[in-house]
């Protein structure tokens, strides 16, 4: 990969390292953030901070999340809706390696039980977020053919990493981010995020933000302006 494809952190003009909120609200993301440190996964605190920011935009849309795993961005994403009123689905199949999943490579990661689906739930009863989500039990391309075609604000791609599953995410969600809305790619500089973004994404009608986070998982953010 030459260093012109490379994504260097670049924190969004909007971002805010205590999250843009104070009060009640404030408490509230600081025990949320306090306990995804807690949560098996690869999101780091100000990707998640971000996330809970463009969730908690008052933009109209829904939200949609590919790829939950245990939590960890689901936490900071339904916190947001929460407190923008929005409807947010987390689409996941939670299929172990075994099952023919993907990206569970955190089977050996301490202290991961192997039930990601488990965890979640867990996660999200945890920090009493259970009902400001609608889980999908399904890969993305199953989910899109049960979903009716509604508008997003936000559109997390964190699913499988392979170039022909990150593409395919990509195309089959992403005309329902209306215009301001963001879509948004966790780990690209990782090669298949990378490719989808290089070599698919609409260039004239996403501009980037900005990045967050370093290295191989840095979380890139687009707007869309058309
Ligand atoms: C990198 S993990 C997600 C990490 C999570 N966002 C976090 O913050 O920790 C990738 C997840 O994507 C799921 N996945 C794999 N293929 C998928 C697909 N086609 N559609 C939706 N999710 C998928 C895997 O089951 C796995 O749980």
């Amino acid at each position: 990969m030459t260093n012109d494809l490379w994504f260097e952190e670049k924190l969004p003009t909007w971002y805010s390292h205590e999250g843009g909120c104070n009060g009640h609200e404030a408490t509230e993301l600081q025990a949320v953030a306090h306990f995804a440190k807690s949560v098996t996964g690869w999101l780091g605190d100000s990707q998640g901070l971000a996330l809970y920011q463009m969730a908690r935009s008052p933009a109209a849309g829904g939200v949609l999340e590919i790829g939950s795993f245990c939590g960890k961005s689901t936490l900071f994403i339904a916190l947001g809706c929460k407190h923008s009123n929005s409807t947010f689905y987390a689409v996941d199949p939670h299929k172990r390696m075994s099952e023919g999943g993907k990206e569970q490579w955190g089977l050996n990661y301490y202290p991961f039980t192997g039930n990601s689906l488990r965890e979640l739930r867990d996660t999200l009863d945890s920090c009493n977020l259970a009902t400001y989500v609608t889980l999908m039990i399904a890969t993305s391309e199953e989910a899109r053919r049960q979903f009716s075609t509604q508008p997003l604000k936000l559109l997390f791609i964190d699913g499988s990493h392979d170039y022909a599953d990150v593409r395919l995410d990509y195309e089959l969600w992403h005309e329902m981010i209306v215009p301001g809305g963001h879509l948004v790619f966790h780990d690209s500089n990782t090669e298949g995020v990378n490719k989808t973004i290089h070599a698919n994404l609409d260039r004239a009608r996403y501009a980037h933000e900005g990045a967050v986070g370093d290295g191989r998982w840095a979380m890139t953010i687009w707007q869309r302006v058309r």
